[in-house]
């Protein structure tokens, strides 16, 4: 098991001075919530961590695909900006009190490589599930958590994340306009084939975080909302994939409810 830790990320305030960082005092918070706080911008920073990886492996396998450049050069800008909500996470954390190192399976950080799938195939598939699924579902949380949150450091770093979160959302359906076309019926039924892997993957962003603390102002919704919000979501991005051809197979998944509320 290895431990994520944010010493990597260096003077985040002096490298955002635009941001707010001074309205975040410790000492004026209760001491659960900055407990809760902690623990809450470290694993958003581990998760955005998470997403500057996978982003980089889709920017590489959109390029083995050959896919046409204005889509390529498009997501080549996102890893970068990955990297940024990384930063910034660890910044709130920092504020909050410090950071706290993530446990983790190293397996966590790796996409799975669809052997036997021709470049092009395997670049869908991935853009299914990175950006159909996993990025569909960080902006709407992160949209429901910036409701939710009044403190104004935290409100201008999730204003910035849910920017940039928007822009690779709207990827997906740019890149399935693209291939539509060009998918052959068992190409589809592959892709579905695969929702199945793709929906356990989404499992640890769906987790009520931080487990499950009363919403304070400090970042994040109460559970029962984002419960709501992982449900609503799924349902929305299975359909939206459906109406491209690309549906699971009903029988050997869990529903995205399951998931919401397992
Ligand atoms: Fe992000
Ligand atoms: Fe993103």
């Amino acid at each position: 098991m290895n431990v994520f830790s944010l010493a990597f990320v260096g003077d985040v305030e002096a490298r955002y001075p635009e941001l707010p960082w001074a309205s975040l005092d410790p000492a004026t918070l209760a001491p659960d919530a900055c407990a809760a706080a902690r623990r809450f911008w470290s694993h958003n920073a581990f998760s955005e961590h998470a997403s500057a990886i996978a982003m980089a492996e889709v920017v590489a396998a959109l390029g083995r695909a050959q896919v046409p450049p204005e889509l390529w050069r498009r997501a080549c800008a996102f890893p970068a900006q990955e990297l940024v909500h990384v930063e910034l996470c660890a910044g709130v954390a920092r504020r909050c009190g410090g950071a706290v190192g993530i446990p983790f399976e190293p397996g966590a950080l790796e996409l799975p490589l669809h052997p036997g799938l021709l470049p092009l195939e395997r670049a869908t598939a991935l853009v299914v599930r990175v950006f159909c699924l996993g990025e569909a579902m960080s902006l709407r949380l992160l949209a429901g958590n910036l409701r939710a949150t009044t403190q104004p450091l935290a409100r201008a770093v999730l204003m910035r994340i849910v920017r940039d979160e928007a822009a690779h959302a709207r990827f997906a359906w740019a890149y399935l306009d693209w291939i539509a076309p060009r998918l052959s019926a068992g190409e589809r039924q592959r892709l579905g084939d695969l929702l199945a892997l793709d929906l356990a993957a989404l499992a640890p962003l769906t987790d009520v975080p931080p487990d499950g603390a009363p919403a304070s102002g400090l970042g994040w919704m109460a559970a029962a909302r984002w419960s709501a919000i992982v449900a609503r979501t799924l349902d929305g991005v299975l359909a939206r994939l459906a109406r491209y051809g690309i549906c699971r197979r009903s029988a050997d998944v869990a529903s995205p409810r399951d998931l919401a509320t397992g």
